[in-house]
């Protein structure tokens, strides 16, 4: 990979352990920029018998991290952060060349990315067990925190970087160690984290990196006794998948999966505000985010006002490759992701119906189409007429209103007068068929955690 001041962070090779190994069958598979269509590099086809070695060192090597203390983790996650923010600028130029996303957008997202392994780091030093008040004067009853064990990490495309760390983060905190399976479009921006976290000292098997197509390896996983939980991110119809795949030995899962966000204008909303937050929702990596505005309803009273102006705001953006300056809006990740795209487009633009295809499925793409309605009561009957419910979001000036519609909506993130919700610091998380869990926040690290209660009696 050309132009990184640190080449060593550019790896094609899976973690297992202390080692980076190819496949055993010495398969590899092509990683292509999106923007050029170029190979940019291979990494190995790992399958079931990686995965097993794989786990097997995330098992070995759990006693003793969980046997740290809570500040040695958090310093070790210190360590960690600093050197994604040290390397901050490598770290993006790989992910807009295996992503495909604008370079400043890259940037933000390492900060994201890097901003949970912090907070983790925080969290980590917070983790209590608790004392509780015994039904007998003989006795106590402590509720004990402990980590839940070898967790598998499943991350897709789109945030190659902060999905990760979103996961990994709140495990190692919580004294579990992970397996990772990142996207094979997309697995050089974890490879170099699992560089970096070598390099800030988390010991060998901690975290375990697998490269490869997800079928055998999600196979081994969901089969894996030893792996004790599954956190994913990507579409509901593999979440599903996974989760029934996880009820044989019973492990925990946390899944974070599509959307199909509403974002509503009211007569009395400020276009100006909603324009940009339309802008920051829909547009943010190209339309490929979970939580971004799939179908844009707009009262009839500043319908035309609404549509003129963000079609004016979006004639500025520029298209082009991530790494080109100024570009707004860079390819998209995938053949199959523009034949959707271009399917929903056939069908609509303005005027949209919600018999159309885009009112059901998630575009997952840079496309705005615009709904007209009537009243806040239609508005809130669309808005709900789908199984997802991760974000959603509106615009409106009038109190009352902002509470019943907040209120009224089926999502688990609601914004205000707000068109990007995504932070380290408030949970990150779906209702419906969008997920199951909580991410991020003071919340995350319960995912991670198990309550063992301890009775002691004989104290009378
Ligand atoms: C997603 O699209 O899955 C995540 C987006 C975010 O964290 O903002």
């Amino acid at each position: 990979m050309q132009n990184l001041s640190d080449k060593q962070l550019f790896r094609q090779q899976g973690l297992i352990g202390d080692q980076w190994k190819g496949a055993l069958s010495g398969k590899t598979i092509d990683v292509i920029e999106p923007a050029t269509q170029a190979v940019l590099g291979t990494v190995p086809d790992m399958g079931r018998d990686e995965t097993r070695a794989a786990v097997a060192a995330a098992a070995k090597a759990y006693p003793a991290w969980r046997a740290k203390t809570n500040a040695e983790r958090a310093a070790l996650l210190e360590a960690w952060h600093g050197l994604m923010i040290a390397h901050l600028d490598d770290l993006a130029r790989i992910l807009t060349l295996e992503q495909g996303k604008p370079l400043e957008e890259s940037k933000s997202e390492i900060r994201y990315g890097a901003s949970f392994v912090k907070w983790f780091a925080e969290e980590a030093r917070r983790i209590g067990s608790r004392t509780i008040p015994s039904p007998t004067a003989d006795r106590r009853i402590v509720g004990l925190k402990e980590p839940v064990g070898v967790c598998a990490i499943i991350t897709p495309c789109n945030f190659p970087n902060a999905m990760i760390t979103r996961k990994v983060a709140p495990a190692l905190a919580a004294g579990c160690t992970v397996v990772i399976k990142p996207s094979d479009f997309t697995p050089y921006s974890a490879l170099a984290l699992g560089v970096l976290a070598e390099r800030a000292g988390i010991p060998a098997g901690v975290i375990n990196i697998l490269t490869g197509l997800p079928t055998e390896i999600g196979a081994e996983i969901m089969a894996n006794e030893t792996v004790r939980k599954i956190s994913f991110t990507g579409s509901t119809r593999v979440g599903s998948l996974l989760m029934r795949g996880a009820a044989d030995s019973v492990k925990r899962v946390s899944l974070e999966l599509g959307g199909n966000a509403p974002f509503i204008v009211f007569d009395d909303a400020d276009l100006e505000l909603a324009v940009e937050g339309a802008i920051a929702s829909k547009f943010r990596n190209g339309g490929q985010t979970c939580v971004c505005a799939n179908r844009i309803l707009v009262q009839a009273g500043v319908y035309d006002a609404f549509a003129n102006k963000l079609v004016a705001r979006v004639e500025r953006m520029k298209v082009g490759p991530g790494l080109e300056p100024g570009v707004a809006i860079g390819p998209m990740i995938n053949e199959a992701a523009i034949s959707k795209i271009n399917r929903h487009v056939a069908d609509v633009l303005t005027e949209a119906t919600t018999d159309m295809v885009l009112a059901h499925e998630e575009t997952f793409g840079p496309v705005a189409p615009l709904f007209r309605f009537e009243t806040d009561e239609e508005a809130i009957a669309i808005a709900n007429a789908t199984p997802f419910g991760l974000a959603a979001y509106f615009y409106t000036r009038d109190l009352k209103r902002s509470w019943q519609v907040a209120e009224a909506f089926e999502a688990g993130m609601v914004g205000l007068n707000a068109g990007m919700l995504s932070t380290e610091v408030a949970p990150f998380s779906g209702i419906k068929q969008s997920g199951l869990g909580r991410e991020g926040a003071h919340v995350g690290i319960e995912e991670y955690l198990e309550m063992k209660t301890f009775h002691i009696g004989g104290l009378g």
